[in-house]
């Protein structure tokens, strides 16, 4: 592992929760092998080593899904799992609940169900955080009814099944409205919270302000800020425009202008803000590891900052045409 600055890789706390947590997490969102969202597959083998090699790395948090691959991810690090005889006591898991992807029903029985589902591919038969998953699949009143989603992820938490319960989504004003319950311990914003796109500022600030642990998935914008515009040119998930492109380019030339690689930037950018404490970075491939370790802890001088705010960024929702009902 490579030679690390202490301060750079020092737990913050989740919140209220009463636990601290490193300041990255490993995306397994790829690790589903997803090329629909990607555009590439990932293999079996690779998932595993990458898993493995999160697991024997100083940032040994995994973020899940039980939708990832409908199950996939899940799978693959429970087979890592069962290898460790569990989940190491200094690791932390975490995955999501939601609709059901072959026909988008996103009651209370299918969010029990696909719960009772990731326990059985982690080989846990407890996880320490989950989150109502993309509730712009359905309507607050559905998903706060009795017998709802909310409800019956409550009822795991009653039995200890959670631990923490929290809410990841995409639209920031269906994010706020969640917060804004007082029932959920912490929130996931995705591509929101970028060097290209700031409109997750203001759940940034209300869910910090009110004691949730704040996380902020994507700080490649799924790839492109990590892989650059001419190997990956698609930001959360869609080809990326060329006035996008073109910002990225500025943004690269900057960061060369002072020596420090782009994806370290965009990773510090999200790991230096005071009110996110963990930042989740996708990945499937092992090396990724200490590459991520690499760009938490490289030197970034203060002048580099001043530079980048002469670049512009978006501050409306990404994922616009995304969202079905
Ligand atoms: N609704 C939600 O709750 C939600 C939504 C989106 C994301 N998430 C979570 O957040 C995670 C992060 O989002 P994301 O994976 O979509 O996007 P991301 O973290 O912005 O980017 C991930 C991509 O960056 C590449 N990458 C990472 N480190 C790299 C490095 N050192 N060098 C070159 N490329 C690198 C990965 O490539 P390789 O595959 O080649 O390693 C991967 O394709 C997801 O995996 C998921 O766990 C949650």
């Amino acid at each position: 592992m490579v030679d690390v600055e202490r301060g750079a890789l020092t737990h913050r706390p989740f919140g209220r929760a009463g636990f601290s947590v490193p300041p990255v997490s490993i995306g397994c969102a790829p690790l589903g092998d997803m090329p629909e969202a990607f555009a590439y597959g990932v293999t079996e083998e690779d998932a595993l080593a990458t898993v493995r090699a999160a697991l024997d790395s100083p940032i040994p948090y995994i973020d899940t899904a039980a939708l990832y691959g409908d199950g996939e991810s899940e799978r693959r690090i429970g087979l890592v799992l069962r290898e460790r005889g569990g989940l190491p006591a200094d690791a932390l898991l975490q995955t999501k609940q939601g609709r059901d992807p072959r026909d988008n029903d996103y009651s209370g029985e299918t969010v029990k169900r696909r719960m009772e589902r990731s326990l059985e591919l982690l080989g846990l038969n407890r996880v320490e955080i989950v989150y109502l998953h993309d509730p712009e699949w359905t309507t607050f009143e559905a998903a706060m009814a009795p017998g709802g989603p909310v409800d019956v992820l409550r009822g795991f938490k009653e039995q200890c099944v959670i631990g923490h319960l929290g809410v990841a989504g995409g639209p920031i004003p269906v994010e706020m409205q969640y917060v804004e319950t007082g029932l959920f311990d912490a929130v996931i914003t995705h591509n929101r919270y970028t060097l290209l796109n700031r409109s997750a500022d203001p759940l940034l600030s209300l869910a910090h302000e009110q004691g949730l642990a704040v996380l902020n998935a994507a700080p490649y914008g799924s790839g492109l800020l990590a892989k650059g515009p001419d190997a990956y040119p698609r930001y959360a998930y869609q080809q990326a425009s060329t006035e996008m492109v073109e910002r990225v380019r500025r943004l690269a030339a900057i960061c060369e202008r002072h020596g420090v690689p782009l994806p370290a930037v965009a990773l510090q950018f999200s790991t230096r803000d005071p009110r996110i404490c963990n930042t989740i970075v996708g990945m499937s491939k092992p090396e990724r590891l200490r590459q991520t370790v690499e760009y938490l802890t490289t030197p970034i001088p203060e002048a580099l900052w001043e530079d980048l705010a002469e670049v512009p960024f978006d501050a409306d929702d990404p994922e616009v045409n995304r969202y079905r009902r």
